[in-house]
């Protein structure tokens, strides 16, 4: 069989090479339109670099920072946070949060009450009325998972933000980790949000989005309970594109798990075909695997999020097999542009 056939290069030298170089040489260092799908872009995200040059400048006094992603996640090392934490340490703690967005620990055998007391550091914690936990701890829910199991963790979603006032992060413990997979992937909402063309941000700029429970919650209570729990936790709206509360950047705030519909600025429903694909469209931001970085766990490892300005996902790749996790929730401020 000739090279010809097979299609692949001659052994002999005797192929003809018809370029000169890297067929990338030739263009621009911008995002351009693949050729035959127009609506897929490829090339540098350039708008990440300076992110990432300011976390690359950032220096910290109580533990070492080793980055994960281009502009989001880093494991802090040669701080113990099991043990009570001075106020300095916690003030640098929180800092790194926010200008990491999610953090993480190794080998911190939190026991429920040592999890809820670190968490408590940070402000008030939720109960979480769909989530039971089995702890004794009220504030820690409990995601088990194994053979006889399905779950829902493996899509793109912040916590609760069919509340009025969604968590300003989550301390999630791994207590059982299969020995391959499990991973949990984070999204900067900030880098999504500043990746949108400008015609989308005009757009959404001062639109509003429904949140609602029952996307992901309506099948685990009774249906003769619905007026109740709806009561409790009616529809809510939040800006489609809110501000960080410390960091002053805009975020991009909608997710598959818990919006329903976009609304306008006067709260008027839309929900006709173009609004639904609008709002396809930013949940699909958090796709973009530049915008992301991926932690893998070992038992007693721990990932502390900035639930405004991450998303996250559970890679749900390792059935039949058992991850326990726990997870403790802070409190957050009403979301505002
Ligand atoms: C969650 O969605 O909060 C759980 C994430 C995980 O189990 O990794």
């Amino acid at each position: 069989m000739t090279s010809t056939e097979t299609n692949t290069p001659a052994a002999d030298g005797t192929e003809e090479v018809f370029a000169e170089a890297d067929p990338a040489a030739k263009l621009e260092a911008k995002r351009v339109a693949f050729p035959a799908f127009p609506h897929v872009k490829l090339g540098p995200f350039g708008h990440l670099a300076e992110e990432r040059a300011r976390l690359d400048g950032l220096e910290w006094k109580h533990f070492t920072a080793k980055r994960v992603g281009a502009t989001l996640g880093a494991e802090l090392h040669g701080i113990d946070i099991i043990a009570e934490l001075i106020d300095e340490q916690f003030a640098e703690v929180r800092d790194a949060l926010h200008a990491y967005k999610v953090i993480f620990f190794r080998d911190q055998a939190f026991t429920p009450a040592s999890h809820v007391a670190f968490a408590r550091r940070f402000g008030d914690l939720e109960v979480h009325p769909f989530i039971p936990g089995n702890t004794g701890e009220p504030e820690l829910v409990r995601f088990e998972k194994d053979a006889s199991t399905g779950g829902y963790e493996n899509g793109w979603h912040h916590d609760v933000t069919w509340r009025a006032v969604p968590s300003a992060g989550a301390i999630l413990r791994a207590v059982k980790v299969p020995e391959t997979g499990g991973d949990t992937l984070f999204c900067d909402m900030a880098a999504a949000y500043e990746g949108l063309d400008d015609e989308v941000k005009d757009r959404i700029e001062n639109m509003n989005a429904v949140h609602d429970f029952m996307l992901a919650f309506g099948g685990q209570f009774p249906k003769d309970k619905f007026d109740e729990v709806r009561a409790k936790y009616p529809l809510v709206t939040h800006p489609v594109v809110i501000r960080h509360h410390a960091t002053g950047k805009k975020l991009l705030y909608v997710n598959r798990f818990f919006t329903s519909h976009l609304a306008d600025a006067d709260g008027n429903d839309l929900r006709d075909d173009e609004h639904h694909q609008l709002l396809g469209y930013l949940c699909d931001q958090a796709n973009n695997l530049e915008y992301q970085c991926r932690f893998q766990w070992r038992a007693d490892s721990v990932a502390f999020w900035d639930n405004r300005a991450v998303q996250h996902y559970a890679a749900s790749d390792y059935w039949p097999d058992t991850r326990i996790m726990e997870r403790a929730s802070i409190v957050g401020t009403r979301p505002a542009r």
